[in-house]
Parts: C-alpha cells; structure tokens; sequence
C-alpha cells in the first residue's frame, strides 16, 4: 500500500486526482494520504469536499493536510507535485508581457512559459524535491508543475532525475480526444509513436489493439469535421475550442504528422498573437471562469452535501494519468506512455542530455524509453532551437545570468528581434521581483 503526498493539494485539480486515486483503489491501494500546499484555506477546502468521497472509497483511510514539509514528506512513497510558483496572477504577468511587444503570451511557450515562468518554478520545484529527499530519500516523485520541459531540465542537472518523473497531461488529453473521433472507447486503446519536448512534438503513429495505424485515418476525420470531440474537461471551455480549431488547420500545412496543438504557438506566431487580447489572457479567462465556477461549485456543495451528488462532474485524464503512471512505477506493470526523459539515444540524432518527450515503459527502476529512427531536418532544426532555449533559461537561472536569460528569449522562435527580447527581459525582471535569482 502506497501513502501519497500531493503537493499544491490546494489546486482545482485535486478533486480530480483524487477521485482518480480513489477509483483505482484496486489497482494502487493507499496506505495514508497527504495534501501539502502553502494556502491552507484552499487546501481546507478541497480536503472538506472529498471527505465524503473518500470515506465511501476506503473504511480508514488516514488522510492529513499539512504545510510542514517533515509532515508532508515523512514516509511517503510518493509525491505529486503539481505547484503553480506565483500563482495565476504571476501566470498574467507571464502572458501581458511579452503580448505587449507583439510576442506570443503563453503559460509554457515562448517567453512568458519558458523563460520568465521556468525561472520562477525553478527553485520551487527544487525545493520541494529536496525536502521530500531529506525524509523520504526512497521516494518516487512524480512532477508535472510547469513549465514542465524547463523545470525537467533543471532537476536533471540538479538530481540527476534519480526517482523524478516528469509528465504532462497533454499528449494523454489529446489522445483521448483522437480515441472518441476513432469511436474507440478509451485513450488506453491507443498506442502512440510520438518525438518532440513537452509540448513541442509530434505524434507519428497511432496503433490500435489490432496493430493497425489509425493516423491516417483520424487525419482525414479532422481534416474533413475539424477536432470534434474535445475530452476531458479542463479543455472543454471556449478558448480551449478555438485552440483546437486552429489545430485542425495546422494540419493542412504539416500533413506528415499530427502535432502537439501548442506547435502553433511557434508555427503561427504572429496569428495567435493577432488572436489573443493583450488585456485579457487565459490567466483571466481561468480565473472569472473556471476557477469561479469550480470554488462556487465546492461552497454549494459544502453548505448542502446531501443534495449534490458530487463536486466533481467527471474524472479528468489528469488524474487517470498520473495514478496509472504511479500505479505502474510502484507495481512495475510496464505500462507504455509518453513522459519526459533524458534523450540519451532515444532520438538518435539529438544530443544526448536533452530532455525529450517520447514513449517508455514504465518500470520500478524507471522509465525505459524506447529509441527510433533518426529525425528529418524539419523537426531536428525545431527542436534544437527550442531546446536551446530551454537549456539557456536553466543556464541563466543556475549562473545568475542576464546574458544567458537575454539569449534564451532572442534565440525563441516566437522572439521577432533581440531588441524586444530586452524590452521582455527587463519587464520580466520587474514583474518577477524576489521570484528570480539576481541576474
Ligand atoms: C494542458 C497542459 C498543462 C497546462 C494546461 C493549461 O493540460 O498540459 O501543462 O497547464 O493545459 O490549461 P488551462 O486551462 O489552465 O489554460
Ligand atoms: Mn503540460
């Protein structure tokens, strides 16, 4: 039995992991459960809604919130860290900044995501890695705080990603979106080959139970009605729908394979900024809606439980995800996902310390990622430059770099001059304050 520890437990999608764990309670059994996060009052909340959820699931189950980082991390087995540094009004800043120069305004990509968000989640994610260690030296962790291909980067040279997996939702919410479209029942039925970095790639196949590629196929589909069945439901709302309608037009001009639907982040830059409001971001959008909704959702059900059935409408992939990832470290099933990994030779004619998105299998000794062909010019010039990026903004925030965090932003496909690089840089810098090392 397993006594898990998540970490940001005050997160609107806690719930979900929750449920998760609780509906897997065969397949990963729980010895105690922790919830760690700094905002009690949040992580109060969540504990008091899944209370019920959670005495149904299991006879006792101990279950603790804490902010103590001994009592968080004393003998656990594993850790979900899933923290947002800043929270989401630091994610606004990382969005207007660099929108009001013209330039992509994104969570993970361009600027905002990898370099003023990577160097602030850097050290935090650092942190809570460091202090699980000191109590539980055996333990598992699971990270997937963004920006997740930056923050992999960093606890690679600074753990070696000894017992550190990083994961993201994306690819999975994807594939359950190509699943429903293949009128298959799950995204579980659906082998994929995929290259790339987190949220930087491409699927190239996708095997059935049967063997039978069923990329092609799904092209046509999307090509022909556009994405029409958008999963799981933290990507369901409006501005997730045009996401995926611009996804579909990706296709007609990439048709080799199907990518990752923030590639248009960086293939259509200066459309999706035309698209985007410099006043009103996704940070916005997530706080008046969904993070409103869901809290109005919790205090109805607080103040009258027997009439709500549940807070938590559906189970989200994320959860599913990250309990099945967990369930197959611990129980070394093998499982074959798609997570982030030292590239060493899985994408042959990439460098072999780069962090790459890819399949492995999922062993109690850690992920065994499986190695393909080389990649064509194309992708291999792509993901170099978005690597390099990637590896200066850990750079600069390991050596207190300003040259290194200046080159990062210049060197980022969505950057159009080093000029407004600056301009980004030093805005950045301001709006960061005592979240950034000194540069
Ligand atoms: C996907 C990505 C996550 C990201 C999330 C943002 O799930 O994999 O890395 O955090 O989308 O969604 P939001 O609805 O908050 O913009
Ligand atoms: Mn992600």
């Amino acid at each position: 039995k397993n006594t898990v520890v998540i970490v940001g437990a005050g997160s609107t999608h806690t719930p979900g992991i929750i449920q998760s764990l609780l509906q897997k309670k065969e397949e990963f059994p729980l010895k105690k459960l922790i919830l760690f996060d700094i905002d009690e009052e949040r992580m109060n909340m969540v504990k008091s809604i899944m209370t019920q959820f959670i005495e149904e699931a299991y006879e006792n189950l101990e279950v603790i919130s804490t902010s103590d980082y001994k009592e968080a991390f004393t003998d656990v087995d594993f850790v979900f860290a899933q923290i947002r540094q800043g929270g989401l009004k630091m994610r606004s800043c990382d969005e207007k900044i660099p929108l009001k120069y013209g330039v992509v305004g994104q969570e993970t990509c361009g600027p905002g995501g990898s370099i003023s968000y990577g160097i602030r989640s850097i050290p935090a994610v650092i942190e809570i890695i460091r202090q699980a260690k000191k109590y539980s030296p055996n333990c598992w962790i699971l990270n997937y705080s963004n920006p997740a291909a930056v923050v992999a980067e960093a606890t690679r040279r600074e753990f070696g990603n000894e017992r550190i997996l990083n994961i993201c939702d994306m690819p999975v919410a994807i594939l359950l979106s190509y699943s429903k479209m293949l009128g298959l029942k799950d995204w579980t039925e659906l082998d994929p080959e995929y290259f790339g970095l987190n949220h930087f790639g491409w699927f190239t196949a996708l095997y059935d139970k049967t063997g039978k590629d069923r990329l092609p196929e799904l092209r046509k589909l999307i090509l022909e009605n556009g994405m029409t069945a958008c999963s799981d439901k933290h990507h369901k709302d409006k501005d997730w729908q045009k996401t995926w309608k611009q996804y579909a037009e990706i296709i007609k001009d990439y048709p080799e394979y199907l990518p990752n639907s923030y590639l248009q982040y960086y293939l259509y830059s200066s459309d999706v900024v035309k698209k985007m409001d410099p006043s009103y971001t996704r940070a916005d959008m997530v706080i008046n809606g969904r993070e409103k909704e869901m809290i109005e959702e919790y205090q109805k059900y607080l103040a009258n439980p027997s009439e709500y059935k549940s807070p938590i409408q559906e189970f989200t992939v994320f959860g599913d995800f990250i309990v099945d990832a967990a369930a197959s470290i611990a129980y070394n099933k093998g499982y074959r996902y798609l997570v982030i990994v030292e590239n060493n030779g899985a994408i042959p004619n990439l460098p072999s310390d780069v962090m790459v998105e890819v399949p492995a299998y999922l062993r109690s000794w850690g992920p065994e990622a499986i190695s393909r062909k080389p990649i064509s010019t194309f992708y291999k010039g792509l993901i170099e430059n978005q690597a390099a990026s990637e590896k200066l903004a850990v750079d600069a925030y390991f050596e207190n770099s300003y040259d290194k965090a200046l080159q990062a932003i210049a060197i980022n496909k969505t950057i159009p001059s080093t000029n407004i690089a600056k301009a980004i840089l030093d805005d950045f810098i301001e709006a960061n304050g005592e979240y950034w090392p000194r540069l």
